[in-house]
C-alpha cells in the first residue's frame, strides 16, 4: 500500500500545485510510482503545470459518475516511468464531490502506486475537506509571510483534528537575501509558529515560473536551486536522510558579499 499524502496550505498561490507537479515528478524520477490527483474541481491546473492539458479526457468526476474506469482517466506522463495524473473536472464545482467518493478514489489508487499526491485547493471548506479526505500524511506549503503562516497554522489544526499524520511543511519562495537583511521571517521563526517538522525549504526561484508556463516541472532540469530543493524534499519522503542545507547562510554570506561590491 502506498501513502496518500494531501498537499494543502489554507492560503491561495503559495506553491501547492507546483509542489505536487514537482515532488511528483521527483518522486517518479527516483523510480517510484505516482500519481498525482488534482483536487481543486472547478479550477483545475495541476494538468497545465505537469504539461498534460492536452492529453486529459476524464476526470475523477467522470470516476464518480461512473462515465469511466479509474485506470482509464489516468492519464500517463510519457517522460518519466510510473508517474500519472488524476485531473480535476472544470465544468463541476466543489459541492458536486463528496469527500467520501474522494476518500474512495484515494484508496484504490494507493494500492498499485507508492504515493498518491493530492493538490488541494485553497481555503478550509469542501475543497480542502474533498482533498484531505483520503489521505493519511500531509504536506503544509507556506511561504514567509504572516498571512500564509496564519492560515497555514488553520490548516494545521484542522489535520490535526483529522488524525491526519505526519504533517510536514515545505517553506516556499525562501529568500535568503530578504532573510539576511530582516525583511523577511527566518526558518527558525516559522517553525517556532507552526511547531511541525520541516521537510525543506524551496528558494525563490524564477525557473519555477518559466518551467510552470512550459509545462515542463523543474525538476527535469538539475541544475537550479529550486530543482534540487525539491529533488532532495523527494528522497526525505523516500525516507533517506538528507540535511537541510542552511540557505540562510547563504543569505547571511551574499549579504557580506553585496556589502563588499557595494563599498567597494
Ligand atoms: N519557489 C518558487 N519560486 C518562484 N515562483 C514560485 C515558486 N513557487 C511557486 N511559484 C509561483 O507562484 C504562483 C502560484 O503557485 P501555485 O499555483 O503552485 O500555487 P497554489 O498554492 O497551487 O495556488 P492556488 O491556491 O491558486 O491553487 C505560480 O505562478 C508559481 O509559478
Ligand atoms: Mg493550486
Amino acid at each position: 500500500m502506498g501513502k496518500v499524502i494531501v498537499v494543502t496550505s489554507g492560503k491561495g498561490g503559495v506553491g501547492k500545485t507546483t509542489t505536487t507537479a514537482n515532488l511528483g515528478t521527483a518522486l517518479a524520477l527516483l523510480g517510484k510510482t505516482v500519481v498525482v490527483v488534482d483536487a481543486d474541481v472547478g479550477l483545475r491546473n495541476l494538468d497545465i503545470v505537469m504539461g498534460l492539458e492536452s492529453r486529459v479526457v476524464y476526470t475523477s468526476m467522470d470516476v464518480i459518475d461512473k462515465q469511466c474506469e479509474l485506470s482509464k482517466a489516468l492519464v500517463k506522463d510519457r517522460r518519466v516511468d510510473g508517474l500519472t495524473l488524476l485531473a480535476a473536472s472544470q465544468k463541476n464545482n466543489k459541492d458536486d464531490m463528496q469527500p467520501e467518493e474522494m476518500k474512495a478514489i484515494c484508496s484504490k489508487l494507493q494500492t498499485d502506486h507508492d504515493f498518491v499526491l493530492v493538490d488541494s485547493p485553497a481555503g478550509i471548506e469542501r475543497g480542502f475537506n474533498n482533498a484531505s479526505a483520503g489521505a493519511e500524511e500531509a504536506i503544509v506549503v507556506t511561504t514567509p509571510d504572516v498571512s500564509a503562516i496564519r492560515d497555514a497554522d488553520r490548516i494545521i489544526g484542522l489535520l490535526q483534528h483529522a488524525g491526519i499524520e505526519p504533517i510536514n511543511l515545505v517553506l516556499n519562495r525562501f529568500s535568503p537575501q530578504l532573510v539576511g537583511n530582516g525583511s523577511m521571517m527566518d526558518q527558525a521563526d516559522v517553525l517556532d509558529i507552526l511547531n511541525i517538522d520541516l521537510l525543506g525549504i524551496v528558494p525563490e526561484d524564477l525557473g519555477v515560473i518559466t518551467s510552470t508556463n512550459r509545462g515542463i516541472p523543474l525538476v527535469y532540469e538539475d541544475t537550479s536551486a529550486g530543482s534540487q530543493a525539491y529533488m532532495r524534499i523527494a528522497r526525505r519522503l523516500t525516507g533517506q536522510r538528507i540535511p537541510i542545507p542552511d540557505l540562510e547562510e547563504k543569505g547571511f554570506l551574499s549579504n557580506i558579499v553585496n556589502w563588499f561590491t557595494r563599498n567597494r
